[in-house]
């Protein structure tokens, strides 16, 4: 380093005297367009139900989840990504309410799709976990194991029935092997190249979905150990990637987010297709905990993980806070 006489020769404090100046050399902004909300719409209910371990986050009614759908267009954000609850009583080992036209989840894509137009991108989570009784994310053979192929021909199905009801995107979150593939092919066979593939590709088992359990009143017993990626790998993303985008996935997903930074720098560095996070419950459920005891600050720690997210690589966010942030910043400019 330079120096003048005693003095540092160069002072990157200057850069950061106002907020203004702090403004001006920010190189990541968050902005409402960035997000996408995450939301769970449950049948046979009358009223919102809360989710106690996601303080402020609901499984909704089909009306709340439409309120729900224009405030997030009046926010300005990208999307909103549903999931179904079905009543206990319609779960089966296959997962029928999954590909049952009148399902809860082709309802609520139904109802958002009439709702919104195309003012927002409706998304819909496309995997057996919430419609099973067994709570896994396919279809189990004689010995109790998760079956791939026999899954593939569900997800097949399952993407006509979403098409059908009207998702833009369609997010398959199960890590069955040629998910991607056979998704692809089952929706240009009827016709719909338009709808678009949003690839979880690095999905970890990770002990942060805990709340999500609740938020869909999952019935799994053990774990998805032998389809999601262990935590201890990196490399195996980059596998996972290049088979996604060999299948057609038009946008990649890498999730959680928070704990999983360096291989969402690795995949954004990758490739040249938008790269998604999912900042997923427990990440969302340790802020809003903290905050409540009062030991940090809700509102920075939100935009900071937020920042963080997009720093790593992220073009867009799976939030819980989607809409809450994008209002934020709208009354912030
Ligand atoms: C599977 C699915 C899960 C989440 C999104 N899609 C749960 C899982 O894989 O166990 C978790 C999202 C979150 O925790 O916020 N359908």
């Amino acid at each position: 380093m330079t120096t003048y006489g005693s003095f540092p020769g160069t002072r990157p404090r200057r850069l950061r005297t106002s907020p203004v100046m702090r403004r001006m050399v920010a190189e990541t902004r968050l902005h409402p367009a960035d997000f996408i909300l995450p939301a769970f719409v449950r049948e046979g209910v009358a009223e919102p139900v809360p989710i106690s371990s996601m303080p402020g986050v609901v499984q909704h009614t089909r009306d709340s989840l439409k309120k729900a759908a224009a405030e997030a267009v009046a926010a300005g954000i990208s999307g909103i990504m549903l999931f179904g609850v079905p009543e206990e009583s319609k779960k089966d080992g296959a997962g029928t309410a999954g590909t049952d036209p009148d399902g809860i989840l082709q309802v609520a894509l139904r109802d958002v799709r009439a709702e919104v137009g195309d003012d927002l991108l409706v998304m819909s989570d496309l995997c057996l976990d919430e419609f099973t009784d067994h709570g896994h994310c396919g279809v189990l053979d004689e010995r109790g194991r998760v079956d791939n192929d026999a899954t593939l021909e569900r997800y097949a199905e399952m993407a006509q029935v979403q098409a059908d009801a009207g998702a833009h995107v369609v997010g398959p979150s199960g890590m069955m092997d040629g998910q991607i593939g056979v998704i692809r092919d089952a929706l240009d066979q009827i016709g719909r190249d338009d709808v678009a593939i949003l690839a979880y590709t690095a999905k970890y088992a990770s002990a942060f979905y805990g709340p999500f359990r609740e938020a869909v009143g999952s019935s799994l017993q053990g774990d998805r150990r032998t389809y999601q990626q262990d935590p201890a790998n990196l490399r195996e993303s980059m596998r996972e990637l290049e088979l996604d985008l060999e299948e057609g996935a038009d946008m990649v997903m890498v999730k959680p987010a928070g704990p999983y930074l360096d291989v969402l720098a690795k995949v954004a560095d990758a490739v040249d297709v938008p790269v998604v996070a999912y900042q997923i419950s427990g990440e969302y459920a340790m802020i809003e905990a903290a905050a409540e005891k009062g030991w940090i600050d809700r509102d920075k720690a939100i935009l900071e993980s937020l920042t963080g997210i997009r720093r790593a690589g992220a073009r867009s966010i799976l939030t819980y806070w989607a809409t809450e942030v994008a209002q934020q910043l709208n009354s912030a400019r």
